[in-house]
């Protein structure tokens, strides 16, 4: 042994991309427009009114912020996440169909860990949130992406002739609203469809709700879980509309998966903190995180008119986008022949920041796609960092001679 790495695992060797570290370096950097990381904006934090429940916390004397938990969570959050679920999905999970997670990427972990063996296939959308690609593959299986389409997001007719043709996949994921990254949902019609597919093929759907409360107007579509709670598992967070250092979400799902994903936490964090348990619990009861979400919405709402209104001004014709009704993002694609992963490399140079489409497909696809974040760049900055980013553009076209 001549390195520690030579005793890595296969699974370690073989890798899983590390494009999310990459992506989250540039986070923080305050000397460019950075339409990169799906960050909610600190403008949406609780101030003040968290210490005060905090201060309230200690001196009711209560241990269990600082205890741990029941690994399923602890009584008082665990009912308050179900209250919030319903109101959202119009179906209230039994205590049995429920686990707190430390942050929805841990609830896929643990659907990972307990479903995936080496080779199993796992169907995603393509593109999709590639945290999950990072969690399905960290278990050595096959991801495969299926297209969507910006009238009702996953292809469920491609899906069904993939069945077809006889693929097996365990896991279908999906993020129905207001997708990461390609800023689509899902339409009614094609929920029915998947759900009607998962209960003929035997496969587990598994439904990513991050943005689902982050629609920029009251228009909502059924749940997956709510439609079919006998085979889907809703994995949900609060860094979108909480904050993300609280690190809390959730897995909804039948009982004998749920029961299999408490056991699987054991021996990951054993719980999801406590303290953050009880603040969510606390602010969301004096009903301050729904005051916290309408004030979210409607910021990212104006964000999302904003860039609109800039890619319209001066981005080159030949590029498309979507136009999202609801969460972080809009997904362009630009001309056949243009690389985006250099683009994103120039555009460093330009001081504006995004990221190139590869990293969001398992397959190399996304050569020619660019996703821009809206929610996290300051009002007055849309219009510069798209000038540049247009700018940018228009030099290439130029050059490759489109
Ligand atoms: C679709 C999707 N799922 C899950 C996550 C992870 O969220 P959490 O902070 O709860 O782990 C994100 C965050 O970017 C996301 O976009």
């Amino acid at each position: 042994v001549e390195s520690p790495s030579d005793l890595f695992s296969a699974r370690t060797r073989e890798g899983v991309g590390d494009a999310l570290s990459e992506i989250l370096a540039f986070a923080g950097a305050t000397d460019l427009i950075s339409f990169s990381g799906g960050f909610p904006d600190p403008a949406t934090f609780p101030g003040e009114t968290l210490a005060d429940l905090l201060r309230e916390l200690i001196r009711a004397g209560d241990p269990s912020p600082f205890q741990y938990s029941p690994t399923r969570g602890l009584p008082g959050p665990l009912d308050y996440v179900s209250e919030r679920i319903e109101r959202m999905d119009g179906r209230r999970p039994d205590q049995a169909e429920l686990l707190i997670t430390s942050g929805s990427i841990e609830a896929l972990e643990l659907v990972g860990k307990t479903f995936l063996d080496p080779f199993d296939l796992v169907v995603v959308e393509g593109p999709t949130y590639l945290g999950a690609i990072m969690a399905f593959r960290s278990f050595q299986a096959r991801v495969l992406a299926v297209p969507m389409d910006a009238d009702g997001g996953l292809r469920i007719d491609v899906l069904a002739n993939l069945l077809e043709t006889g693929a097996r996949p365990k896991l279908v994921y999906t993020i129905p609203d207001h997708q990461n990254p390609a800023g689509v949902s899902m339409s009614a019609e094609r929920r029915t469809a998947l759900v009607g597919l998962a209960r003929s093929r035997g496969f587990l759907i598994v439904e990513d709700v991050a943005y689902r409360e982050l629609g920029f107007t009251d228009e909502i579509v059924p749940s997956l879980w709510s439609m079919a709670p006998d085979v889907v598992v809703q994995a949900g967070t609060f860094s979108k509309t909480f904050f993300p250092g609280v690190r809390l979400g959730w897995a909804a799902g039948p009982e004998v998966v749920i029961e299999k994903l408490v056991t699987a936490k054991q021996n990951t964090d054993q719980c999801a903190a406590p303290l953050g348990q009880r603040l969510l619990e606390g602010y969301g009861r004096a009903g301050h995180l729904d005051k916290q979400i309408v004030g979210a919405r409607e910021l990212y709402r104006r964000r999302a008119d904003l860039l609109l209104g800039a890619m319209g001004k001066y981005l080159p014709e030949e590029v498309s986008w979507t136009s999202p009704a609801g969460g972080f993002f809009t997904w362009l694609t630009l001309p056949d022949g243009m690389d985006s992963v250099d683009l994103a490399r120039e555009a460093l140079a330009d001081r504006v920041a995004f990221v190139p489409g590869r990293p969001f497909f398992p397959d190399g696809r996304g050569r020619t796609n660019i996703r821009l974040a809206f929610s996290r760049v300051e009002d007055e900055d849309i219009d510069e960092g798209v000038r540049r980013l247009g700018a940018l553009l228009q030099r290439h076209w130029i050059e490759e001679g489109g």
